[in-house]
């Protein structure tokens, strides 16, 4: 949540910043604002709204020089207004800073630095930062550093800030502790941002900032203390990802794109992980594989679409290995009294790698002495840094705010990882372990085959996007799928839908049908009974008038007297079917959120990535 970039180099930091923060506006949108030195001076430009009203402001009011900051908020105290809005200022507007994360005693700072004379122009958290650092400054701190860390250590809370001061025009300052941040390292010039993509396209290496520390950043180096004062040396490493990766490619948004991407993600990660198409290798976990020989227990901590993953990695591991699985939401995990010991791997799953309550959940599973198995996306991320394996879903940047190829990535991640355990404990035979490699490498192709047919779907989508509601209906491995389903209609069309378990529906969703309700079903076939009971659910549907969409198999004519329209997916595995049946129900709500005229890539009041609970 937040976007922060930072710029001091020899060139004006206005079209850096603005163009950083259009790479950075999916962590948050409903404000933005810069401070540059100019003649002498900081000037702030900020005001409500997207980017481009900053730019409007611009244009309107320019402003041009070197340092600056920027930012585009994720409100979270106050209102998005433009008092609100980032950089917040202290001292008669000569420091000026931004923040990413929460402040949580800010209340108390407030009332404190109000009694001490500061005037407070904002209903922020973040304002009180400018504040205590202009009081340590007073006080007699000798170097900004200095105040910004006797000013931190009194801070409660996340934060990742950008700082600059205009009596040292020549340094911008950055910290962190519990929300992202980076250092971009250029040549003469250097970037602080919150994520790889916003400056993907000025430098090629960057500084994972840690928790703790704080940096200033000149144009020509970079020097990192920690909160007790002592230097760190820092740790370059180089950017892997490609500028393209973080561009539109001539789709229409960020999303459509990553739909499209599916197929290329699952295909690298079968190619990375499948060895002669006979056996799963786990070489870079970074654990040790004898660990799946002694574990008896698993826990899947996640959130949102991550969590439905989870879900969908408890099921399928439970199915292929004898270990027993438990699935939780983070930010329930994290408050509960779980009982579980160093026999239990936790597994936690996110995209972003930067989830505050996935990352709460793995610390509380490591004072516990467990060992934290990370599904991620971002190398460098804080959760990836802090488990002691990671998984990685190598699925390239993922901007649109909805999660589609991290999703997916997730669940063949589960897969192989399910192989590969069940290989290891002699629980599959090899024939079967090749059946299964055998099933997951026709799911790319699967894939592209749904994709295919997009404006079959986008014709169903505008057929039925237009009521209030709409219910999702799966069972065992697509249970899952129905809450992913409905998930990516509530977020991107605003349309209310809800996922149920079909054989749940009799207890309490069947009360919503009636002629106008569409009712997602997935039912493609299966090797149980579960295919059978399905059908029976739908039926129930259709006798009280519900409108049924099926995600149905090829040429399977079980569904085709009960449902209005019918979504069609290649035959496969049912343990893997929802790789490709999500796809569909992704491009459903893609084209029902594109009918209803929202805006896809940045939906109202979300963000990307969630790093305050
Ligand atoms: C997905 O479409 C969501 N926007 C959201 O639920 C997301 O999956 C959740 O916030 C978890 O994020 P993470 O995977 O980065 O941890």
């Amino acid at each position: 949540m937040c976007g922060i970039v930072g710029y001091i180099g020899q060139r004006d930091a206005v079209p850096l910043l603005l163009d950083g923060l259009s790479r950075l506006e999916y962590r948050g949108y409903d404000s933005a604002g810069i401070a540059v030195f100019d003649n002498g001076k900081l000037s702030i430009r900020k005001c409500v709204g997207r980017l481009t009203a900053l730019e409007d402001q611009l244009q309107n009011d320019p402003v041009s020089g070197r340092p600056g900051i920027g930012h585009t908020r994720w409100a979270t105290h106050g209102e998005p207004s433009q008092i609100n809005s980032h950089p917040h200022t202290s001292d008669g507007g000569h420091i000026a800073v931004v923040h990413n994360g929460i402040i949580e005693n800010y209340h108390e700072l407030r009332e404190a630095l109000t009694a001490d004379g500061f005037t407070f122009q904002s209903d922020t958290d973040t304002e009180v930062i400018p504040h205590l650092i202009a009081r340590e400054l007073k006080k007699g701190a000798t170097s900004i550093e200095e105040a910004m860390r006797l000013a931190l250590n009194q801070a409660r809370g996340a934060y990742a800030i950008g700082v600059t001061v205009d009596t040292e025009p020549e340094a911008i300052y950055a910290a962190r502790l519990g929300s992202p941040l980076i250092i971009g390292v250029g040549k003469n010039e250097n970037f602080i941002a919150s994520d790889v993509p916003a400056i993907i396209n000025q430098v090629s290496q960057v500084i994972y900032l840690n928790d703790g520390e704080i940096a200033k950043l000149t144009q020509e180096g970079i020097s990192i203390t920690n909160l007790k004062g002592e230097s760190v040396k820092p740790e370059i490493k180089e950017i892997t990802i490609k500028a393209e990766a973080a561009e539109k490619a001539g789709f229409e948004t960020f999303m459509l794109k990553e739909i499209h991407e599916q197929p290329r993600v699952l295909r690298g990660l079968l190619a990375k992980h499948v060895i002669d198409d006979k056996s799963v290798s786990m070489n870079d976990l970074g654990l040790s594989p004898d660990l799946f020989h002694i574990l008896n227990r698993m826990i899947i901590v996640s959130c949102g679409t991550a969590y439905h993953a989870g879900m969908y990695g408890k099921l399928l591991l439970e199915h292929l290995t004898s270990i027993a699985v438990e699935t939780d939401l983070a930010s329930e995990f994290r408050y509960r009294d779980p009982k579980f010991g160093r026999d239990t791997l936790i597994i936690a799953v996110s995209q972003s790698g930067e989830t505050a309550d996935t990352l709460a959940s793995i610390r509380m599973a490591k004072e516990r002495g467990c060992k934290v198995l990370s599904i991620c996306n971002v190398p460098g991320s804080s959760i990836a840094r802090e488990s002691d394996g990671v998984f990685f879903t190598e699925a390239g940047p993922e901007i649109g705010v909805a999660s589609t190829k991290a999703y997916t990535a997730q669940l063949m991640a589960f897969a192989l990882i399910g192989i590969f355990a069940a290989r290891l404990r002699e629980e599959m035979t090899q024939g079967e372990a090749e059946d299964l490699l055998q099933s997951l490498s026709a799911i790319p192709d699967a894939i592209h085959y749904v994709v295919d047919r997009k404006d079959e779907i986008k014709t169903i989508a505008n057929k039925h996007h237009d009521g209030p509601s709409s219910l999702y209906l799966g069972r065992k491995f697509n249970f899952p799928t129905a809450l992913e389903g409905a998930l990516k209609n509530k977020e991107i069309s605003y349309q209310h839908a809800e996922g149920y378990a079909a054989g749940e529906m009799k207890h309490g969703p069947i009360a919503l049908i009636n002629e106008y309700l569409p009712v997602i079903c997935i039912c493609t076939k299966t090797e149980d009974e579960v295919y059978e009971k399905m059908i029976s659910n739908m039926k129930e549907v259709e006798a009280r008038h519900g409108r049924i969409i099926a995600i149905a198999t090829d040429g399977d004519e079980g569904v085709a007297g009960v449902a209005e329209d019918i979504i069609r997916v290649p035959e496969m595995r049912d343990e893997f079917s929802p790789l490709v049946n999500v796809v569909a129900l992704q491009l459903l709500a893609y084209y029902a959120a594109q009918a209803r005229g929202t805006d896809i890539d940045k939906p109202r009041n979300l963000a990307k990535s969630v790093t305050v609970e």
